[in-house]
């Protein structure tokens, strides 16, 4: 194990321009929360160097709701929080941390963090903590970059020693027109934090206590200026949102065309950060392609199509505007235009979901065709049966749902129905047009309409003419 960190994630504010009942730092981007941004990089930091580390997450604004964020989250037990009580101020959040979490103390380095960037990766914290750990006079080091527009950062006034970082609020016009900010992204040593933190006052405009006093000429601390402002940029308004969203996606397709997936228009793909795709997949315009979703080698997906929570396997096809979620299509099956597939669809090797089809909670195996205008829920449909157009489970009776169970190499005409609960066998038949109420044993015929009557002449009848 290697050196220890404490990790010290700020995300006790208030957010208020975002004008949203969440916590800021919950805000959802690309299908993940700004938090989760944050401390992914940290624990990929952490890992990349085999550091011995632990998150504090100082929280007040609405804390309840992170607690909860928190208690369901899959890394909960590396997260620990803090509350700091009042927002006075990004040191006072670093005080309410140690007070809340001692330990943290213990720690050689801390590291600190803001929630609110989601384009943060693990390579600026490596960065920063590779400059401190080889300069060993230094007490810390703080991420900084240069803007055309530094409105609202801490000016970087560079001494003789160190350097002094001036908020916007108490910076002359000379250091305003200062172009290299503060990242609030920071290493120090955990003695110099010690050393310094309760000393720090509120003797500013906007009397808060600023962390940022923690570098001054006077110590030997170094700015580390990265070459684009993009890993740091904050999200304080919905526009911010959907410019890093925006970001994030164009960032997530530039990798994956370098794994060799193929975008015929990149710019008009929604894709949300987790999105997995394999090599050689093509995806048509307009395609959105969200949570947990996993695309396997060679698919093609047409335009329009939304796909959600669902994995598509190699080879297989989703045509133009079809609409998944919580779906699994298996290798080389083809689904849609325009098919529906709804939570627990499992379509199995080359079947064949077409237009109009909608399926939910049902197991299709290998080659089965449900080509046109169907229902298919809470149904079991064996290999290579073919199901007519206008196929319709009945599967709820207004109370509870039933089980279609159709077997294998079973034919189904068009316009059937299935009263469920009910069973059809393998290599069965169903004449189109059937009401299916009564089960079908293998190799068996079922037919259920009236039979035909046909009377010559007859049709005059029938036909009605208009009153005038
Ligand atoms: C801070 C820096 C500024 C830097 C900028 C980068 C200070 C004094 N200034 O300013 O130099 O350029 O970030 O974005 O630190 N927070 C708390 N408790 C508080 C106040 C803030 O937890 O009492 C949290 C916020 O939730 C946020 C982070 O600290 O995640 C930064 O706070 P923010 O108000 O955005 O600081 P800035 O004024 O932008
Ligand atoms: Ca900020």
């Amino acid at each position: 194990m290697g050196d220890s960190i404490g990790l010290v994630i700020l995300a006790a504010g208030k957010g208020t321009r975002m004008k949203i009942e969440t916590p800021k730092a919950l805000a959802k981007t690309a299908g993940k929360t700004l938090l989760d941004y944050v401390i992914d990089a940290s624990l990929d930091f952490v890992k990349f160097h085999s550091l011995k580390a632990e998150i504090g997450l100082v929280i007040g604004h609405k804390k309840e709701l992170l607690e909860e964020w928190i208690d369901q989250h899959p890394e909960k037990n590396k997260l620990k929080t803090a509350w700091q009580k009042e927002q006075n101020g990004t040191a006072d959040a670093l005080k309410a941390c140690f007070n809340d979490l001692p330990h943290f103390w213990d720690f050689e380095y801390t590291m600190i963090a803001c929630a609110d960037t989601p384009m943060i990766q693990s390579s600026e914290f490596i960065k920063l903590f590779e400059e401190l750990k080889s300069h060993p006079e230094l007490v810390g080091v703080a991420a900084t970059f240069e803007t055309q527009n530094p409105k609202g950062y801490g000016r970087i006034i560079h001494g003789k020693k160190g350097f002094n970082i001036v908020e916007e609020k108490d910076a002359s016009d000379e250091q305003r027109a200062i172009k290299e900010v503060n990242s609030g992204f920071y290493i120090l040593k955990t003695s110099h934090v010690k050393d310094t933190l309760k000393s720090i006052n509120n003797n500013n405009k906007s009397g808060e206590f600023y962390l940022t006093d923690l570098f001054q000429d006077k110590y030997p601390v170094k700015a580390i200026k990265f070459p684009s402002e993009i890993p740091f940029l904050g999200i304080n308004t919905m526009e911010q949102l959907s410019q890093v969203t925006t970001l994030l996606r164009d960032r997530k397709v530039r990798q994956l065309m370098l794994d060799g997936v193929e975008f015929y228009n990149p710019q008009s793909i929604h894709i949300d950060h987790d999105v997995k795709i394999g090599l050689g997949a093509v995806i048509f315009p307009n395609v959105t392609l969200l949570g947990k979703t996993f695309i396997g080698e060679k698919v093609v997906i047409e335009s329009g199509s939304f796909i959600k929570d669902s994995e598509v396997r190699s080879g297989a096809e989703i045509l133009a505007n079809s609409y998944l979620e919580g779906a699994l299509v298996h290798e080389e099956a083809t689904i849609g235009p325009m098919a529906r597939l709804r939570p627990g669809a499992d379509i199995g090797p080359e079947a064949k979901i077409g237009n109009f089809v909608e399926v939910k909670k049902s197991k299709l195996f290998k080659g089965v065709k449900v080509s046109h205008l169907s229902y298919v829920g809470d149904a079991e449909i064996g290999e290579n049966s073919n199901i007519g157009c206008g196929f319709i489970t009945c599967n709820y009776d207004g109370a509870n749902k039933h089980k279609t169970k159709i077997g294998s190499n079973t034919f189904v005409g068009s316009d059937c129905q299935m009263i469920a609960p009910i069973e059809i066998g393998n290599d069965a038949f169903i004449a189109a047009g059937s009401t299916i109420t009564k089960s079908v044993p293998d190799g068996g015929f079922g037919i259920a309409r009236a039979t035909q009557v046909v009377k010559e002449g007859a049709a005059k009848r029938f036909i009605k003419t208009k009153k005038s």
